[in-house]
């Protein structure tokens, strides 16, 4: 079994993740700042791929074009030496107090002007670094209260950016589309676009939708009761998988940003096992960046920052691992059959049958026996499921 990841696995990292110094809601930072050049240095020790960042993770807010200039072209040359990319860029508009009521969709006219010049800036510098992903997570971008928020007017402005960042990127001729990050609440109460269902929904009231996708994040279905596996699978669907956010949740709660598989287990699991082999039923795989967003735990020193990186990418590996014996276990393939999760990829409809014809088709009703499926019929998915579970734990070859 190989846990040592390579550059061909894809892994990614946002610089805000193994750089962040651990400050919440009840205590100060516990680790001090990350150098980028140090980092991009380690990354690539480790067998990562790329990195990803918001403006403000490389620079900070109030940086003049010099210092900007600077920390860019540091970076650069560390990708040089490396030979690490930047698959994805991304914009701070969260942290900064202007951003208090949002970006997009402030209520305050200037804010929400303030925050597209923020983001062209930010497409430019993309474009330059040669990343093809920009993501869009809108975090300030909803409300505490239903009286302070007109939702419709605020769906208007998020449509009235997007559209106009991609008449931008077509202008500029820049090789770059847009992947929505959907997230229930925190910081604000409650966040525009809340799930993937949301988001796919309002990507088809935009003027490109072609150019305009989704990157799910495991812990922000989760923090919705949602299962990550099933939005993943739906973005697929719809084409849209353009980016993916790994990380680790544990129910109901706040957003833990917990490493990768460290959270539900049997759902990274079943996301891994889809990712890279695809649908049972031969639905294609997932061919772009394995991206983590999480966060090291504040209780983690520099020593723990790097071993909690290594964790998500083996965690990753293990599971593409177990995954694989699965998917090639013959007893697997029996219980996959007897559960008929083959023959949900067969039409119900035969070739040319319309209404009329199944309502000539008696077998379909008047002799169908409904009443066989009492006491009869069990799909054995509990039989599958255990399957699943004793290749997870590494009970079965
Ligand atoms: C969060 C989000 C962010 C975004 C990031 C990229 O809950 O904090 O997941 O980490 O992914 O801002 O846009
Ligand atoms: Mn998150
Ligand atoms: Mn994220």
């Amino acid at each position: 079994m190989r846990l040592e990841p390579t550059r061909d696995d894809h892994f990614s990292f946002g610089l805000w993740t193994f750089g962040w110094q651990a400050q919440d809601q009840f205590g100060g930072a516990t680790r001090s700042t990350v150098d980028t050049v140090d980092a991009v240095h380690r990354l690539s020790e480790l067998g990562v791929w790329g990195m990803t960042f918001h403006d403000d993770d490389l620079f900070p807010f109030e940086s003049t074009e010099a210092q900007r200039r600077h920390e860019i072209d540091r970076l650069k040359g560390a990708l040089d030496a490396t030979g690490l990319v930047i698959p994805m860029v991304t914009t701070n508009l969260f942290s900064h107090p202007v951003f208090k009521d949002g970006g997009f969709t402030s209520n305050d006219r200037g804010v929400r002007r303030f925050a597209l010049r923020k983001v062209m800036r930010n497409i430019d510098l993309a474009a330059e670094l040669g990343a093809t992903t920009f993501v869009m997570w809108g975090g300030r971008e909803g409300s505490e209260y239903d009286a302070a928020k007109d939702i419709r007017a605020a769906l208007e402005r998020y449509r009235e950016a997007v559209n106009l960042l991609g008449d931008y990127v077509v202008e500029r001729g820049y090789d770059l589309r847009f992947a929505i990050e959907p997230k229930p609440n925190e910081p604000r109460g409650d966040i525009l676009l809340p799930t993937v269902g949301h988001a796919l929904a309002f990507i088809e009231t935009l003027e490109r939708p072609e150019m305009v996708g989704l990157n799910p994040e495991t812990g922000h279905e989760q923090m919705a009761g949602l299962n990550y596996t099933h939005a993943i699978a739906q973005a697929l669907d719809a084409g849209k998988l353009f980016h993916i956010d790994l990380n680790g949740q544990r129910g109901v709660k706040f957003d833990q940003d917990l490493v990768f598989g460290h959270g539900d287990l049997q759902n990274a699991f079943s996301l891994v096992d889809l990712l890279e082999f695809g649908g049972p039923g031969g639905t294609p795989a997932y061919t772009g960046p394995r991206h983590f967003d999480y966060k090291p735990s504040r209780t983690e020193d520099a020593d723990g920052v790097w071993e909690s990186v290594r964790a998500n990418m083996r965690m990753y590996l293990l599971l593409k691992d177990r995954a694989a014996g699965f998917r090639a276990d013959p007893e697997v393939q029996e219980a996959l059959a007897a559960a008929k999760v083959d023959e949900l990829s067969s039409p119900t409809l035969n070739a040319g049958e319309d209404a009329a014809a199944l309502l000539a088709d008696a077998s379909s009703f008047e002799d169908f026996d409904a009443a066989a499926y009492f006491d009869g019929h069990g799909f054995g998915m509990v039989r599958l499921q255990q399957l699943a579970m004793e290749h997870l734990m590494g009970a079965r070859g």
